[in-house]
Parts: C-alpha cells; structure tokens; sequence
C-alpha cells in the first residue's frame, strides 16, 4: 500500500492544464502516494446542481490531503442560468466549493509564502522572503450579514451601543450591516500556527497586522493573543503594524518582514499585495490548513481565456505541489522540487507568457522535472 493517498481536484480552466503539469514532476518525484481524482467546479453545478458533489466530499475523507486546481465562479443570475433545463427553478443556490472545503474540513490556516526566486523578471526585489498566515473562518467574511435588518436586531443595537443611536431613524430596507466575528481560539491557532512556522523554518519576526487603534475590540482581541503567544518564543519578534500602514511598509521595504499574521479579509488583501512582489498569480501558492486535513491550492482562478491552451504559468501549482510535500513532511523531497524550480527561474530558458516567453505549462513542468 502507498505511505499517502493523496485526491486531486483540478476543477475547471486553467485548473486542469496545471494539475497536469504537477503530475508530470509528481511522477518524476516517485513520492510513494496513491492518488485519487475528483469531482469538483462549475460543470457539476451545471449539471447535477452541485459544484461540490458529496462522493466528492467522501472521497476526500478517504485521503491523506487534496491537491486543487481552480474553480469558475459566476453571478447568481448566470449561476441559475446555465443549470440543466430540468434542474432549474428547483431553488438550487450555488455555494462556493472551495469556501464549502474550508469549513466542511476546518481548514482554519491560509498559508501563503511569497519568494522571489533570483532570476525571475517580474520580481519586484530579489531579496523577498516573507509568508503570509491569514485566519480562514472568521472576520467579515463569517457571512452573518443582514440586509434589511430585522427590527429586533437594530432595536438591540441600539440599546447596546451609543455609536449605533445615529443610524437608528434609517430604514431598515437602507441600511445593511455585515458582523466582524473574532474569535479567542481562532485568534489563537493562527498565530501559534505562524509562530510554529517562523520557529521550524528560522523566520526572525512575525508581524501581527491588524488596526486595533479603531476597530478596538476586535483587533484588540486578535492583538493581545498575538502578545501572550509571543512571550512564549523569545527568540522571534514581534512587530504590531497597523493594516493600512503595512500595505505601504510592504511597498517600501519588503525584505525586512518574515512571517505576516492576520485576520480573514486583511489577509486576503495583502496576501494578494505580496504574491505580485513575487510575479504574481503565476507563482503564487497557497494551503489550507486544518488539524486533520489540508487543500493546497495556487492562488489563482479558472482562467477561462487560458483554459485547455496550457499557456499559463504552472509554477504556482509546482511551488503549491512543494508546500504539500512539507505538509506531509517529505522536507527533502520539498526541498529537491524548490531547488529545481529556482533553477528553471535562474536559467531563463523556460518561460510562459507572463515572464516574456512562449513556453506551455507542460514545458514548464518538464524542466522542472529534467532538475530534479
Ligand atoms: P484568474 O486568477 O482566473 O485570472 C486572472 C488573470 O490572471 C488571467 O486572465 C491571467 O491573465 C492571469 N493568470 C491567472 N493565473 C495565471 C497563471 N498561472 N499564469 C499566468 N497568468 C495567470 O481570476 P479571474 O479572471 O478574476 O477569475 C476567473 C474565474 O476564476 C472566475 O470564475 C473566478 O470566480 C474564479 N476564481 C477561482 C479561484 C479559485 O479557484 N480559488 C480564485 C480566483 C478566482
Ligand atoms: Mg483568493
């Protein structure tokens, strides 16, 4: 029996041509996993109503992690359009599957490093090595939205908080509201997670961003957790920088920060300032981590202009393969694949449009795998 089974969702577009780039340098890599493909994206929507079939879902119980592509996303109008005539009017209302994924499986740790490899044209300095911990349940986009809001909801608003009282005479059907959420633990397993990772991979600080000046309470919270966990690693720094601020300090002088911890929607945000210090969507990769599972995923979308030309740049989806193999700790064999991307980078030689050149995303994944 394989040491790891292992699912790959490629999804739809561009998700497919980089899954099978990642094939190409996981077969030449001999890792010793079983793997299992699935089911997951906007046709399974369009035809059986559900972009995140349930076999799909079992299947990934019955593995170690997932390996993912991209998923198309569309508008609800689109959405129910496109449904099978005999699926439509049914009340069938899509869902994100790759948020569906997060929650289902508490993958409560977005990580998302951001290296410039020497080499690379599109890097905006060649001494960037940071990595971005962004909390993956909570925050803004915990989806408790109201609009209208109900009576009884503003009524207790009002009651509770003096700085609610001016928005008491609007009517309920103009005004909406969207809750913060933070929690203690979730505030918790995030920065021990990226002090865990700045300890094990030699970072010097971890930055915590949040904007506890104004949104007091809940970044307070965030922030004082962040405080109490620190103490516990005397070695590592910690840097408190307002969210607003970091977005300039990240500009100025990105090669002074390691790791970078933050709630949901900041690290949404400046995860995507920082993969495009790196070169962008191309080279950007990410996983999704809980206490049992993990989803590992290149940071960009379906690509639908791309899809099935195998143009684009699968050195995300390779550097993505990388961080699954530390995930399971095949530290050697990520090690040997980062190696030999780096190389593919320094070399110059293969390069899809996005860096200048007309190499296919197979190409890519074949110099990759002549290194290794
Ligand atoms: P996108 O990431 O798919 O593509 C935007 C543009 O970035 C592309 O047109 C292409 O020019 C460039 N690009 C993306 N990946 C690249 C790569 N590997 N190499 C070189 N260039 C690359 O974002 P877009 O166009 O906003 O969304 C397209 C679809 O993808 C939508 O349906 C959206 O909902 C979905 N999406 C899915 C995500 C996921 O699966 N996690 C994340 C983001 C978007
Ligand atoms: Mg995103």
């Amino acid at each position: 029996m394989a040491k790891y089974k292992i699912a790959l969702l490629p999804g739809d577009g561009i998700g497919k041509d980089v899954m099978d780039a990642a094939q190409i340098v996981l077969d030449k890599l001999a890792l010793d996993a079983e793997y299992f493909p699935g089911d997951i994206g906007w046709e399974f929507w369009c035809q059986e109503g559900d972009p995140l079939p349930k076999r799909t879902t079992e299947l990934l119980k019955k593995t170690d992690c997932c390996l993912f592509g991209a998923i198309t996303s569309k508008p609800k109008e689109e959405a129910e359009a496109e449904l099978a005539p005999e699926l439509k009017g049914k009340g069938l209302v899509y869902s994100s599957p790759i948020v569906r994924l997060r929650q289902e499986f508490n993958l409560r740790t977005n990580l998302r490093p951001c290296k410039a490899y020497p080499g690379n044209p599109l890097n905006y300095r060649d001494d960037i090595d940071l990595v971005v911990f962004r909390e993956n349940t909570e925050d803004l986009y915990a989806g408790v939205e109201f609009h209208p809001i109900p009576e009884e909801v503003m009524q207790t608003l009002v009651k509770h908080s003096p700085k609610m009282k001016r928005f008491a005479a609007v009517p309920l059907n103009d005004i909406a509201i969207s809750l913060r959420i933070i929690t203690r633990q979730a505030s918790h397993n995030i920065v021990r997670d990226a002090f865990e990772y700045a300890k094990k991979y030699g970072y010097k600080s971890v930055t915590v961003v949040e904007k506890p000046n104004v949104i007091r309470e809940t970044s307070g919270l965030f922030i004082r957790e962040a405080r109490k966990i620190a103490a516990e690693y005397p070695g590592i720094a910690l840097w408190e920088a307002n969210i607003d601020a970091m977005c300039m300090w990240l500009i100025k002088n990105p090669q002074d920060y390691g790791v970078i911890v933050t709630s949901n929607m900041f690290g949404d945000i400046i995860s995507d300032l920082c993969a495009q210090l790196i070169g962008g969507l191309g080279f950007s990769s990410s996983g999704n981590i809980g206490d049992q599972y993990a989803v590992f995923e290149p940071t960009h979308g379906s690509a639908p202009k791309y899809a099935g030309q195998y143009k684009v740049n699968s050195m995300a989806m390779l550097l993505t393969v990388k961080l699954m193999l530390d995930w399971l700790g095949e530290t050697e064999m990520a090690q040997r694949l980062e190696k030999a991307v780096s190389a593919v980078i320094a070399e110059g030689k293969t390069r899809t449009y996005d860096m200048g050149g007309s190499s296919s995303s197979l190409d890519i994944a074949k110099a990759v795998a002549a290194h290794l």
